[in-house]
């Protein structure tokens, strides 16, 4: 590669803080925050919960840790969550329901993410002899789907199933942001009628750590415990949160140059011939089809260009704020030459 700089598009989660972040890093105001008593954290959960609408926020080290706290607190050991098909909690999340609630999940099919609410409804289980239904999820943006974005009447729809079942229904929205650009809408309105919604700061909002967990103020002690639990009571947080702050007020409106990136990618690779879904391109992430996922990753990695394999056949570019201008012409040039290098 020698002095050639890499194009990383792995993940949005690649990003490093900004010299905005890392000054207000080291200015931070700090207490122990298990104490509750850390004045920067405490200040990003009150904005957390009052730009999104709840009464509460917790903050926790990953996306992980919040989808798994309200796991816990909303399900006991054997109950199902109703998850859609290839949702992050199960997919991405190694073991965790197995490990910590002890649930056990239900798919119901989602195609680009979006799933029919009725099957979710004939999802729901009542008979004492089944698994009795505790939680149903949506993920919104949706990753494996290719990061698509599931409509507001569809979530209500669920939202009131859930309702009239008497069942809790959490939103895994580690990228809530980027659904709320592509719907038009602020934030507040995609988490609107969830029990609990998870969202992250350390994706495309660009923070070095961390995610929320909104929830309602009664849920709060609880989330408290389990967060302790797992060992997520993280003291003088407010190093961390106080890149969060600058990641919630100033992260959501770079993310339309995150999406604009995303579709030219994908315009020039179908152009290049790769095999790619349209309707799935709606935000930061481009799922492409080849032949060998792993061997095209590695032959780009040479070339200086960072994508992940998922699945025997599926690569992803994933865009974000770290990524030059250029990012994209270049990349697309250095794809033509692997394919170039490939044909000889
Ligand atoms: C949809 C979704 N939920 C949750 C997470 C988990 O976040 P973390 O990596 O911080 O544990 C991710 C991370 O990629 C995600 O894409």
């Amino acid at each position: 590669m020698g002095s050639m700089k890499t194009l990383d598009f792995r993940s949005d989660t690649v990003t490093r803080p900004s010299p905005a972040m890392r000054r207000a890093m080291a200015a931070a105001e700090v207490g122990d925050d298990v104490y509750k008593e850390d004045p920067t954290v405490n200040k990003l959960e009150a904005l957390a919960a009052e730009m999104l609408g709840f009464e509460s926020a917790v903050y926790m080290p990953s996306g992980t840790m919040t989808n798994q706290v309200a796991l816990l607190v909303h399900t006991q050991r054997g109950q199902e969550v109703i998850l859609t098909q290839g949702a992050h909690i199960y997919e991405y999340e190694p073991g965790s329901m197995a490990t910590l609630s002890g649930a056990v999940p239900r798919f119901v099919p989602a195609p680009y993410g979006v799933p029919e609410p009725q099957e979710i409804r004939r999802a729901i289980h009542a008979s004492p002899f089944q698994s009795p239904t505790g939680l149903i999820a949506l993920e919104n943006t949706h990753n494996t789907a290719g990061g698509t974005v599931v409509p507001l009447t569809v979530q209500q729809e669920v939202i009131e199933i859930g309702r009239e079942a008497g069942l809790p229904v959490h939103l895994d929205g580690a990228r809530i942001f980027n659904a709320a650009l592509v719907l038009g809408v602020e934030a507040r309105r995609v988490a609107a009628g969830f029990d609990t919604v998870s969202l992250c700061l350390s994706k495309g909002l660009g923070a070095p750590v961390g995610s929320l967990l909104l929830l309602p103020a009664e849920l709060e002690p609880l989330a408290r415990r389990y967060r302790k639990m797992l060992g997520g009571g993280m003291r003088q947080a407010g190093i961390l949160a106080a890149a969060g702050l600058i990641a919630l007020q100033e992260g959501p409106r770079a993310l339309a140059r995150d999406h604009a990136m995303a579709r030219e990618l994908a315009e020039g690779l179908m152009r290049l011939g790769m095999q790619i879904d349209m309707r799935s391109v709606q935000t930061n992430m481009v799922f492409a089809k080849v032949a060998d996922a792993p061997s095209y990753a590695a032959r780009l990695k040479e070339l200086g260009v960072l994508i992940n394999a998922l699945g025997p056949e599926r690569v992803r570019f994933v865009t974000h704020r770290d990524l030059p201008d250029e990012a994209v012409s270049s990349a697309l040039e250095l794809v033509e030459k692997a394919l170039a290098q490939r044909s000889r």
